[in-house]
């Protein structure tokens, strides 16, 4: 599908998704009402879709993903708390230090092997206020993200996962998965997302990503953790009113728009094999399970970004020798090959 109203090649990231034809007629129909008054009824449906869909008992409808999980962070935790995640993790790299600035919690952080975190790994991070003679933060949470930005779009195993969690609750720590591409998870390991977060406190899912919506997250967790999550939202000034036009776009990406992610991820996959063959880029082909391609580069990074944008692709060099691919709703089989001929072209 590209309805995208751009012949350039955008490989930049999922975010750049513009609503389809059919998500704009949605989003027209949609009854709205004032969602700060509750009376909204296309988010209620949302919200209550959504938590339904991972097993949970409320969802709440946010306007972004760092929106949705910094309020998740300052539900769980209070100032002097420590959250444990990986040093990768979207919550600490790009969130604008709201862990610090909106939580007052501190952050320890795991060498994940590929951005992927070991439930040992947790165990050992997870430093507690009590026995430590007033010396430790309070270690309170652990944040998941799966899939993982910067782990190259890699997800975690249901094992590990289910360990994570277990590890957290033994040592009295809530748990969060940063699920912005939760589904994409779900399509690449067969578990379905009810499973996948059973043992999970609360979920942040992203609709705006490879989903394709144009705005929204939504948090879902128990019915105490979302009407705490509710009050944050209203101070951290997410209240809002006709939402539920946006909250149209969120249905109709669940309906339309989560098989098809098996097409992102077929591609992302052809990329990455094809990179490989040339001497320019190294993939690591085990990394690539979802819709990213991280490729280190020979030359820096940002001249082999320049060279394609004057090509029309726009992609990030996100390190000084390394670049992101990230396929999505816009992104064909016909661009694909045409990225790969344009390649053919530059590189050796
Ligand atoms: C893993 C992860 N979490 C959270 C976010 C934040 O989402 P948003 O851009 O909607 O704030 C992103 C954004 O790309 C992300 O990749």
């Amino acid at each position: 599908m590209r309805e995208y109203n751009s012949d350039r090649i955008d490989f930049r990231s999922d975010t750049v998704t513009q609503p389809t034809r059919a998500m704009r007629a949605a989003m027209n129909e949609a009854v709205v009402g004032d969602d700060v008054l509750g009376d909204d009824p296309t988010v209620l449906t949302l919200q209550k879709r959504v938590a339904a869909m991972f097993g949970k008992e409320a969802g709440l409808f946010i306007a972004s993903g760092t929106m949705s999980n910094a309020i998740a962070l300052r539900t769980h935790t209070v100032p002097g708390d420590e959250i444990v995640c990986d040093k990768t993790a979207h919550i600490y790299r790009y969130e604008g230090g709201g862990y610090a600035a909106l939580c007052g919690a501190s952050i320890a952080l795991i060498e994940g092997e590929k951005s992927l975190m070991t439930p040992d790994q947790v165990r050992l991070a997870i430093r507690k206020a009590e026995g430590s003679q007033g010396h430790y933060p309070n270690g309170r949470l652990v944040c998941v993200e799966n899939t993982t930005n910067l782990g190259g779009g890699s997800c975690y195993d249901q094992a590990t996962l289910d360990e994570i969690a277990q590890v957290a609750k033994e040592h009295g720590c809530a748990t969060h998965i940063d699920g912005a591409r939760i589904f994409n998870a779900a399509i690449a390991t067969g578990v379905d997302v009810t499973r996948m977060c059973q043992a999970y406190d609360s979920v942040s899912i992203c609709l705006s990503k490879g989903l394709g919506a144009p705005i929204g997250s939504v948090l879902v967790g128990s019915e105490s953790f979302i009407a705490q999550a509710h009050r944050w939202r209203k101070m951290f000034g997410g209240g809002w009113r006709q939402a539920g036009l946006l909250a149209a776009a969120g249905l109709h990406a669940l309906d339309h728009h989560i098989d098809r992610l098996e097409d992102d991820h077929r591609r992302a996959t052809t990329i990455a094999t094809a990179l490989n063959e040339f001497e320019e880029f190294t993939v690591d082909l085990s990394t690539v399970q979802t819709n990213m391609v991280y490729a280190q580069t020979q030359r820096p990074a940002s001249e082999v970004a320049e060279l394609l944008r004057s090509n029309g692709v726009d992609l990030f060099d996100i390190a000084p020798q390394r670049i992101r691919v990230v396929t999505h709703l816009h992104i064909t089989d016909e661009d694909v090959e045409a990225f790969l001929e344009i390649c053919r072209g530059l590189f050796v």
